[in-house]
């Protein structure tokens, strides 16, 4: 996976395809140069052929916000990597806190999720974070390693080689509310060294995310265990998202 700083577009389920082509045709002439960053976008299932149509022959990498681990069968509203593949994704989102929080996804499902994705080498984003109440009990990491457990339990070195981790503090998703840059930097250290205790595959790239917009995101890719930025609400915004590229590329 490249050295450079990934700017993740999560689009949630924003955009049908029209819309979703149109976001995509506006923000694809600030990618054409970039060379210390890289763009992806993740839109919602049924924006993804629209969107693939736009990014077609450019560095740009096309996503799905979830992955099923298995090629096909009664999986009644699930898609596969096969499926994604076809469409033009390259990676997918796993764990994101509303699939764990509102959909009630364990971490053993979004493990099953994880490695059945990584094994067909498809690249993953495998978000992990704490709730409010974790952080002010001091359980963050204790709530990380938990999540990270019955990936890293099965995870080899070539599967690890398609992972990116992204932290995402749960109360700081869509909140407007930021993590400190100390509380990121000691997170991310965190995650490191339990991964580096815990395994004996490279720790992958951390990206962070919650409220990254055009205001904190150079001070958060400064951060030293920051690989990049799982970016929601402004990787919507027709203002926002050009200057958050920006910042990134300076
Ligand atoms: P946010 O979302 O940037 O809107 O907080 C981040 C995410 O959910 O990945």
């Amino acid at each position: 996976m490249s050295n450079k700083k990934l700017l993740v577009g999560n689009w949630k389920m924003n955009l049908g395809p029209s819309r979703a082509k149109e976001l995509a045709a506006t923000f694809l002439p600030l990618t054409r140069t970039l060379t210390r960053c890289e763009v992806w976008f993740t839109p919602p299932f049924t924006s993804i052929n629209a969107v693939a149509e736009v990014v077609r022959n450019s560095a740009v990498r096309l996503g799905a916000q979830n992955v099923h681990w298995t090629e096909s069968g009664a999986f009644t509203g699930e898609v596969s990597v096969s499926m994604l593949r076809e469409c033009g994704c390259s990676y997918a989102i796993t764990g994101h806190s509303e699939r764990r929080h509102v959909f009630a996804e364990t971490s053993g499902l979004v493990a099953q999720r994880t490695l059945g994705a990584l094994a067909l080498n498809f690249d993953v984003i495998l978000c992990v974070g704490e709730k409010l109440t974790d952080r002010e009990s001091g359980k963050t990491l204790e709530v990380i390693k938990d999540q990270l457990a019955p990936v890293l339990k099965d995870l080899t070195p070539s599967l690890a080689s398609h992972l990116i981790l992204a932290y995402e503090p749960v109360w700081a998703i869509g909140t407007g509310k930021v993590a400190s840059i100390q509380d990121i930097e000691q997170t991310h250290r965190g995650i490191i060294d339990h991964w580096k205790q815990s395994s004996t595959t490279p720790c992958p790239p951390i990206l962070y995310g919650g409220s990254v917009d055009q205001d904190n995101v150079g001070a958060i890719l400064k951060v030293e265990g920051v690989g990049g930025c799982l970016i929601g609400g402004a990787s919507i915004h027709p203002e926002k998202f050009p200057k958050i590229v920006a910042i990134a590329e300076k």
